[in-house]
């Protein structure tokens, strides 16, 4: 692991920028993440002129809400992500939270990842550990998949939803994540202590989920001095 340890949250969200931008090119397959954290490393990428890649995956999506609700990670995608990266729509493949058979749509996103491996994964990290929303008890081996979602996680993600996010989402495993090349985890301010610490401590729980990233061999974890101090 190369940890990495900044003073504030800004300078974090420029080294992943950075980092993610060595690898843009015609050829790029990119993991993209949605959330608060990677709002700076987007961008900061925008300033520089976006990045190029083949296609991208989004790491998950709230089950019931449709992909043009301004509260939908499909939307976030869009607005956040492809237009100020200068990424033709489309670009970004954001499971389906209103498939009629999700655990279908689940299954193809997983294949499609199988398919076309994925070289950098930005991923943001939940006070409670979770990854992806890969929450608590989450195994290594897991792979994309309808998980129920925390019910602090649902506080976190709250806001727009008039205090309490949906119940369920589809979100890659961490098995699936596990799989991309090199993993870029940003994790700023002092909600992220713990789980920062139990991922330091190198040892696996599934109570921790950020605990299974430990042993990627290419795992580059970016953190302001809140996150760990
Ligand atoms: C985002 C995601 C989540 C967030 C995490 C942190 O696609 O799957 O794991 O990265 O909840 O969210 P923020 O950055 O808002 O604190």
């Amino acid at each position: 692991m190369d940890l990495r340890v900044f003073d504030n949250a800004q300078q974090a969200s420029i080294a992943a920028a950075l980092a993610l931008s060595q690898h843009s090119g015609k050829n790029a397959i990119f993991g993209f993440a949605t959330g608060n954290t990677p709002r700076g490393t987007y961008a900061e990428l925008a300033d520089r002129g976006g990045v190029q890649c083949k296609q991208a995956f989004a790491l998950d999506e709230y089950v019931g809400i449709d992909g043009d609700d301004p509260r939908s990670f499909a939307h976030y995608m869009r607005t956040v992500v492809e237009a100020p990266l200068d990424l033709p729509h489309g670009t970004v493949r954001v499971p389906n939270g209103l498939a009629s058979d999700l655990n279908a749509e689940a299954a193809s996103m997983e294949l499609a990842i199988l398919q076309t491996p994925v070289d950098v994964q930005l991923l943001g990290l939940g006070r409670n550990g979770h990854i992806g929303f890969n929450e608590p008890g989450s195994r290594k081996d897991t792979l994309t998949r309808v998980v129920k979602l925390a019910q602090e996680t649902r506080l976190d993600n709250g806001a727009d939803f008039e205090g309490l996010a949906p119940e369920r989402a589809i979100t890659q495993g961490i098995g699936t994540i596990l799989r991309a090349a090199h993993l870029i985890l940003v994790a700023t301010g002092a909600a992220k202590k713990e789980a920062v610490h139990k991922l330091l401590e190198g040892e696996e729980d599934d109570q921790w989920p950020v605990t299974h990233l430990a042993q990627h061999p290419n795992l580059l974890l970016l953190v302001d001095r809140a996150a760990v101090d």
